[in-house]
């Protein structure tokens, strides 16, 4: 689908978007049941060493497991001020981080492609796209992200990666050929799965892939690099 650049620069005080993200981060509260209904499994995984995400992975098809308010602004901000205008996500849930993403997408000309595997979030991310006012300028692919992404039109100047964790390092792989030069990749959950994403981690931060990479205590942990295709400069990593 063609880019759009013909939307008014409203942002997220859009009353769509506003309304549409304060329903969404209200219901994100009931996760906090699911995470209850989990808690013999996260006591079981932390004897063995396992985070409580890990361990509560298996009851987590309707939790929400959202971006907090100020990632997602963050989010947003950084990929209005790089003018990124084909942003991804890996993992969309039932569209939270989607809609901030969109919304950046949206007023910078450009479109949002989010990914879920689980049909029944994926209708509700799309109808929450729709209730923000967003769909124009976004879509989620149903399916695994690996093959739904498979045929994305590059180049990409941001992604966002959220889905499970053993898979940052093939979806960022799978991407990379389509990667525009300073392509922003923020990922999420770095502190909270930190012995899953330790490979993750040591891959955007080793001189050799062409990242730099700072990784940042908001929330879990969210790693941020910038792709340097061309850079003849060493790459830095600080976390
Ligand atoms: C942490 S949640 C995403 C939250 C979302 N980014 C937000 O902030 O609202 C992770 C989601 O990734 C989805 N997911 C995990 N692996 C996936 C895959 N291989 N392809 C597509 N979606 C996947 C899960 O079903 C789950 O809904």
């Amino acid at each position: 689908m063609p880019f759009d650049s013909t939307h008014p620069r409203d942002g997220l005080n859009d009353p769509e978007i506003a309304d549409t993200l304060s329903r969404l981060h209200r219901d994100a509260r009931r996760d906090r049941w699911v995470f209850a209904r989990a808690l013999p499994s996260i006591a079981l995984g932390f004897l063995r060493g396992r985070s409580v995400f890990e361990s509560a992975e298996p009851f987590l098809s309707d939790a929400y497991i959202p971006v907090s308010p100020e990632l997602g602004r963050l989010m947003y901000q950084v990929a209005r001020a790089a003018k990124a205008r084909n942003i991804v996500e890996f993992g969309s849930s039932f569209g939270i981080s989607a809609i901030y993403l969109a919304a950046a997408a949206r007023e910078n000309g450009g479109r949002f492609t989010g990914t879920e595997m689980l049909p029944h979030k994926f209708r509700i991310a799309e109808s929450n796209l729709v209730s923000a006012g967003l769909k124009r300028w976004a879509d989620i692919r149903e399916g695994d992200a690996l093959e739904s992404l498979e045929p994305l039109d590059g180049p990409v100047d941001f992604v966002f990666l959220d889905g499970w964790k053993e898979m940052y390092i093939p979806i960022l792989h799978l991407l990379e050929p389509k990667l525009a030069d300073g392509a922003i990749i923020f990922a999420d959950n770095i502190h909270s799965f930190r012995k899953t994403l330790k490979p993750f981690v040591d891959y955007v931060c080793d001189p050799r892939n062409s990242y730099e990479t700072t990784v940042v205590p908001i929330g879990s942990g969210v790693s941020i690099s910038t792709w340097r295709e061309q850079s003849k400069e060493k790459p830095d990593c600080r976390y």
